[in-house]
């Protein structure tokens, strides 16, 4: 990524210029993330930056459900994402309609929603929560209803993961990330037989047969702090194919990345270019309706507000 350096040095300029910063997710190619990215990180990592940071203008390196959370929890900036088209599986599985129907049949349990949502559903959803504090926020909101089940929507796997490390029954949904519901328990086994002494990495929306066969399990950022601080000889992420490019620069040498990984072709979306075009033409700018940033700003904010 050296190459691009002339247009690494001109976002960095434009950046400076009209006080943007990029907040990159771990999913980003390494020449946005370790480019121009003013904050990376996972989806729980990147909405708390945009809470606190000073910049006027945030460009989303990430997908437009990550855009609109910044957005909600900014309103008075101006959120820019350098391509519409970045979506998300299982943000597109659920409206705003669909929870509200949900909710009717049942009455008086609260309503977790996974972050990879829009603002729509947001608006309807108690608190939300990511990979990285899915249980936590579970048990907080079992408590603070005083109630033994909670809705967790819409990653069903994400949910049946959750509901193996609580005794809080989780009633789900039916979405999935179309990226990590590929992965089979097979992948696992393959790799085992080949590499023995590897270790095994899975994201929680992975299929709970490949969660079950992993070593570990945890958001992007908790993945790649497994390997900056354990180092292991070789190593298998069983997410998107960017982690581990990203993540090879800080573990340096001596760690080996073994695949399978899958691409997501939304997060595959955001380019370099793209982002130097939208930050010389204010493009595409993510707008969220007043009235839903009010509704959904409690459920966002009240997860930001967890203790780490
Ligand atoms: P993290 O919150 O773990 O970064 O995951 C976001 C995501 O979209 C994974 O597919
Ligand atoms: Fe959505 Fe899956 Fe892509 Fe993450 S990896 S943005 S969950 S489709």
């Amino acid at each position: 990524w050296q190459i691009q350096a002339p247009l690494i040095a001109a976002i960095n300029r434009l950046k400076r210029e009209t006080n943007a910063v990029v907040l990159a997710h771990n999913y980003m190619t390494p020449d946005i993330f370790h480019g121009v990215g003013d904050y990376v990180g996972d989806s729980l990592g990147l909405a708390r930056e945009a809470a606190k940071s000073d910049a006027k203008i945030i460009v989303q390196g990430g997908v437009h459900f990550m855009a609109e959370t910044s957005k909600i929890l900014a309103p008075e900036k101006t959120v820019l994402i350098p391509d519409l088209r970045a979506g998300c599986s299982l943000a597109s599985s659920l409206t705003g309609e669909q929870l509200r129907l949900i909710k009717q049949r049942y009455p008086g349990l609260p309503v977790v929603s996974y972050v990879n949502t829009t603002a729509d559903v947001k608006a309807e959803t108690d608190i939300c929560c990511t990979s990285a504090n899915a249980v936590q926020v579970v048990e907080w909101a079992a408590k603070e209803w005083g109630v033994d089940r909670v809705i967790l929507v819409p990653d069903e796997f994400l949910a049946r993961n959750v509901a193996r490390q609580t005794n809080i029954g989780i009633i789900a949904y039916k979405g999935a990330c179309e990226v990590h519901e590929r992965f089979n328990a097979q992948d696992i086994a393959d790799v085992r037989a080949a590499h023995p002494d590897a270790v095994v990495l899975g994201h929680p929306e992975c299929p709970p047969d490949v969660i079950a066969a992993c070593d570990f399990t945890g958001s992007t950022t908790a993945m790649a702090d497994y390997v900056t601080q354990n180092k292991p000889k070789q190593v298998v992420l069983i997410t998107e194919c960017s982690m581990a490019d990203n993540v090879t620069a800080d573990a340096g040498e001596g760690v080996e990345f073994l695949r399978p990984c899958n691409l997501c072709p939304h997060m595959k979306r955001i380019t370099l270019e793209g982002i130097y075009a939208s930050l010389l033409t204010m493009t595409h700018e993510v707008t969220v309706d007043a009235a839903i940033i009010d509704k959904a700003r409690l459920s966002v904010q009240r997860m930001i507000d967890m203790p780490p």
